[in-house]
This record gives C-alpha cells, sequence and structure tokens, in this order.
C-alpha cells in the first residue's frame, strides 16, 4: 500500500509501544517518519531497525527549543513536515486526596502543553510551507470520562479531546486538518505501569488489573498497538480530508459517543 508516498511525518514518543508501531505503519505506507521520543538511544535503536526511511530525534516535548531542534532537523533529513502524530505522553495515578502539584504540573507539562506547543510550532512550519498537513493528537477512553484513581491523567486526556476541536477549527482555514485517536486500553509497557499502580493500590496480584480490564472489552481483549494503525494511517491519508476536530474512539466497543 501506497497511501503515504512522498510524506514526512514526525511522531513523538515513537521510541516504543503505539508510536512505533504507527512509525512502522507509516513506513510501509511510504512515509518517511520522524521517531522522535526523550528516549534519544531507543529511538535510534527503533530508527536503524526500519532502516533508511527512518530518523531518530532526540526530543523532548515539553521544551521549546528542543521542540523547534526536532522539527528543524526532521525537515532538513526529510524535507517539510507533511503529518504530526502527538503522541508522547505519561500516565499517573493516585486518590484525590494524594495528588501532588509536582505530579499534576508533570502531567500537564507533557500531556497538554507538549501537544499544544509542538502542534503550534509543527503548525507554522506547515504554514510557512504552504502545507496541507495533517495533525493527530491521542486522546484516550480516560479523556471520555473520569476515574476513580486516575483523575490527573483523565483530565489531560479530556484536554486533548478539547483541543483538538478548537485546533480542528482555527487551522482548517490552512488547509491543515487536525483529529484526534482516543484508544482503550492497549496492552505494552504503559499498561505495565498503570498493572502495578493497581497492584500496589488496591493489592491485586499482577496482571489482575489488566485480566479486569480485557473482560470488560466488548471485543474480548486489551488492544494492541497494531490495531491503531488503520486509524493513524486513513486520518493522514487523501481519504480524511473532509474530516476535522474529530476524536475517533479505537478501543473494542469501550466507549460510545
Ligand atoms: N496504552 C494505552 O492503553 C493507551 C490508552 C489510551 C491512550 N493512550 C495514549 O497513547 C499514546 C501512546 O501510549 P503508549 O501506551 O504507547 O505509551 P508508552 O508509555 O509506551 O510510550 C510513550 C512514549 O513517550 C515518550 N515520552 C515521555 N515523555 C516524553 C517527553 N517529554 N518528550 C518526548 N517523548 C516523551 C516515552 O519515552 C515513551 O517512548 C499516549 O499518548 C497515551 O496516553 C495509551
Amino acid at each position: 500500500m501506497n497511501r503515504l508516498t512522498g510524506k514526512t511525518a514526525l511522531i513523538t514518543g515513537a521510541a516504543r509501544g503505539i508510536g512505533l508501531a504507527f512509525a512502522k505503519a507509516y513506513v510501509a505506507e511510504g512515509a518517511r517518519v520522524a521517531i522522535a521520543d526523550i528516549d534519544g538511544r531507543r529511538a535510534q535503536e527503533e530508527a536503524i531497525e526500519i532502516g533508511d526511511a527512518a530518523m531518530a530525534v532526540g526530543m523532548d516535548v515539553t521544551n521549546q527549543s528542543s521542540i523547534d531542534e526536532a522539527i528543524a532537523r526532521t525537515a532538513a533529513h526529510f524535507g517539510p513536515i507533511d503529518i504530526l502524530i502527538n503522541n508522547a505522553a505519561i500516565f499517573t495515578a493516585a486518590p484525590i486526596v494524594e495528588i501532588e502539584l509536582a505530579d499534576y504540573t508533570r502531567v500537564f507539562d507533557i500531556n497538554v502543553a507538549g501537544t499544544l506547543f509542538t502542534m503550534q510550532a509543527v503548525a507554522r512550519h506547515m504554514i510557512e510551507h504552504g502545507t496541507k498537513g495533517r495533525i493527530i493528537n491521542m486522546a484516550s477512553q480516560a479523556g471520555r470520562r473520569g476515574e476513580p484513581l486516575v483523575a490527573v491523567y483523565c483530565a489531560s486526556k479530556a484536554a486533548i479531546i478539547s483541543l483538538t476541536q478548537s485546533a480542528g477549527l482555527n487551522l482548517i482555514s490552512h488547509g491543515i486538518n487536525v483529529n484526534a485517536i482516543a484508544p482503550g486500553v492497549v496492552d505494552g509497557e504503559h499498561w505495565d505501569g498503570v498493572d502495578a499502580f493497581f497492584a500496589k493500590h488496591e493489592g491485586k496480584p499482577p496482571g489482575q488489573k489488566k485480566r479486569e480490564v480485557a473482560a470488560a472489552v466488548p471485543y474480548g481483549r486489551m488492544g494492541r498497538a497494531e490495531d491503531l494503525t488503520g486509524m493513524a494511517v486513513f486520518l493522514a491519508s487523501d481519504e480524511a480530508e473532509y474530516i476535522v476536530a474529530q476524536t475517533y474512539n479505537v478501543d473494542g466497543g469501550n466507549w460510545m459517543s
């Protein structure tokens, strides 16, 4: 398939998990991809594994000069950026009475400000180059409703849905489509951490939380990163030209809205 032939994509948080699956799927569709991550070493290993259509970029989405440098390096190597996936994020959990300001600030800096200011910088770059680009933000089912122990992360993902609406409405006047994907529960290193948290706070044996969430998915299992790649390719393709400011659930039926 060649739905993204000739396109340059920058994917944040792509050294592992869902972002890495997106990078591989985009390369398979003919794109050149910058694997941007705060874990520059792992990004480098994965880029080498993928080959010439991938490059590694050490990038911290909370740092403006790092954002600007990632854009400049990607464009210098592969040409102007056509597609951005704002995928980098961290998870945190705590009962309301134990939430600490430092933790809240760290999550909002990475998940919300990181998405907003990477989106802003790439949108400026696209406008400057006259690129009718695509921006895909990673929301979550956690952004659709709160959860008792996950207030800060849920709020950060609700913010992504809102930012996608505002940015989508604003940037379509430049021919830039902004949309989001809301996954459900996707197994991987992220969920290893979630499972460990619930093991500690709810006294569940390791693996128990994963079994519980898997059993609750209408499809019948947790998601895999590869379950999300079809939507990520579609939203970046010509077929999605008329789609603006939407958030799509890709979650095995967990959430309907
Ligand atoms: N896994 C799930 O169940 C799930 C569900 C819903 C939404 N999501 C969202 O999907 C996206 C990817 O999730 P995942 O499971 O692959 O996560 P993950 O934790 O496996 O990967 C996140 C990546 O982001 C990178 N990162 C962290 N801070 C960064 C920073 N400041 N700058 C640049 N990179 C940074 C990490 O190094 C890591 O490689 C996230 O936005 C997440 O919130 C995941």
